[in-house]
């Protein structure tokens, strides 16, 4: 078990800043999912506590101590790639233990009863005499995961590992590492651009983007108070709506203002600073809901331009006012393309954005810095960027 902190991390290949200051606390025994898009810099932070790249600035610890300087092989850590990198030529078992005994400190008979042992766990007993050409994905991956697992290394570090997998194995995958981290409760610093993986898996959820981190937050705090419009936009499939308006202050309270409606704002803080100004309003999809014609007020009118059932529900894109907008209808909502529909968004899901920076500045469900789990305010470190 261990604890793994990372403070301003930096990392240069040559012209290309792959990580530009990173800090980060992996708590012992906590599973953390770092999650972006292709080349915000996963994979190198991965690598940079693995030792198997170094830092050009910052310092790596473990438990406090730093990592700067210390071979791979002597930071007790084992690492679960995305290719399984299984020897094609050695049997799964031989794969799991090849290189064990001299990573450990345990002997030929302690390797043996690790083997027994993690391939009860992972359930690739009747497997262990055949090579990696005789398995299936998933059945590599157990084995990837079993070397790893025999070591008893203080931290499992996971780059996208199911990614190979087809879609069906990978939600199997998902479960069976939670389950294994259940049992074990080693630390693990789990990478993957899949937002949905990253939601269903982390304690805790690291969004990176372009070499810096945007957010460190529960899956469900990232959905409900992302800290900018990049969290808001990649966490949640379909993706939140954003659109510019202005907002009013007025004797009945605040107003989004934009050419296709005017969007009561509940009173909440940040709202204020916001006023008189331009910013971007953040709705969800699923937080607009079709009403009916004459529902009141607070529905907008909206034309249907596609439709795309989804099977659990109709995903309709809108026009407004001359932006475009989807909504989620129930499956056998009788719309079409062309249909004029009243939207109603929840009130207690409107969020808004300061338009150059993309901080968050407001969300109606509470505070813009709602508590977190621990009392303590919102950690957004994109509020303070430094090009260093
Ligand atoms: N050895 C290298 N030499 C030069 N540039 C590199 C090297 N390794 C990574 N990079 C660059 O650093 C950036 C971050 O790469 P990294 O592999 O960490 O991204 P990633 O978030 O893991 O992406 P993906 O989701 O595609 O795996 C990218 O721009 C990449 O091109
Ligand atoms: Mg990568």
């Amino acid at each position: 078990m261990a604890r793994i902190t990372l403070e301003n991390v930096r990392k240069e290949y040559g012209d290309v800043v792959a990580v530009r200051g990173i800090d980060l606390e992996v708590s012992d025994g906590s599973f953390v999912v770092v999650v972006g898009p292709s080349g915000c810099g996963k994979s190198t932070t991965l690598r940079l506590v693995a030792g198997l790249e170094s830092v050009t600035d910052g310092d790596v610890r473990k438990d406090g101590e730093s990592l700067v300087g210390v071979e791979p092989k002597d930071r007790d850590v084992a690492m679960v790639f995305q290719n399984y990198a299984l020897y094609p030529h050695m049997t799964a078992r031989r794969n799991m233990t090849f290189g064990a005994g001299s990573a450990t400190a345990f002997d030929d008979e302690e390797i043996e009863r690790r083997v027994t042992d993690a391939a009860e766990l992972l359930d690739i007993e009747d497997l262990l005499d055949r090579k990696p050409e005789a398995l299936s994905g998933g059945e590599r991956q157990r084995v990837a995961l079993g070397r790893a697992i025999i070591r008893d290394p203080d931290v499992f570090l996971m780059d996208e590992p199911l990614s190979n997998l087809d879609a069906k194995l990978r939600i199997r995958m998902r479960a069976e590492l939670a389950k294994l981290h259940e049992e074990l409760r080693t630390t693990t610093v789990y990478v993957t651009h899949d937002q949905t993986e990253a939601m269903t898996l982390g304690d805790e959820v690291v969004v990176m983007n372009d070499g810096r981190v945007q957010q460190v937050d529960s899956p469900q705090r990232l959905y409900d108070y992302p800290a900018n419009r990049f969290v808001a936009e990649f966490i949640g499939d379909p993706a939140m709506n954003t659109l510019d308006v202005t907002v009013e202050a007025g004797a009945d309270g605040a107003r989004a203002v934009h050419p296709g409606f005017r969007l009561p704002l509940p009173d909440g803080d940040g709202l204020d600073a916001a006023a008189g100004s331009g910013a971007v309003l953040g709705v969800r999809p699923e937080d607009l809901s079709l009403a009916d014609a004459d529902s009141g007020a607070d529905a907008f009118e909206a034309t249907v331009t596609v439709t795309e059932p989804l099977g659990d529900s109709l995903l309709l894109e809108c026009r407004v006012g001359g932006d475009r907008l989807k909504t989620q209808a129930s499956p056998r909502s009788d719309v079409g393309a062309g249909d004029t529909v009243a939207l109603t968004p929840d009130p207690e899901r409107l969020h808004l954005f300061d338009p150059d920076s993309g901080e968050a500045v407001y969300h109606s469900a509470g505070a813009t810095t709602a508590p977190d789990r621990d009392g303590r305010a919102t950690r957004s470190p994109a509020t303070t960027p430094e090009e260093r």
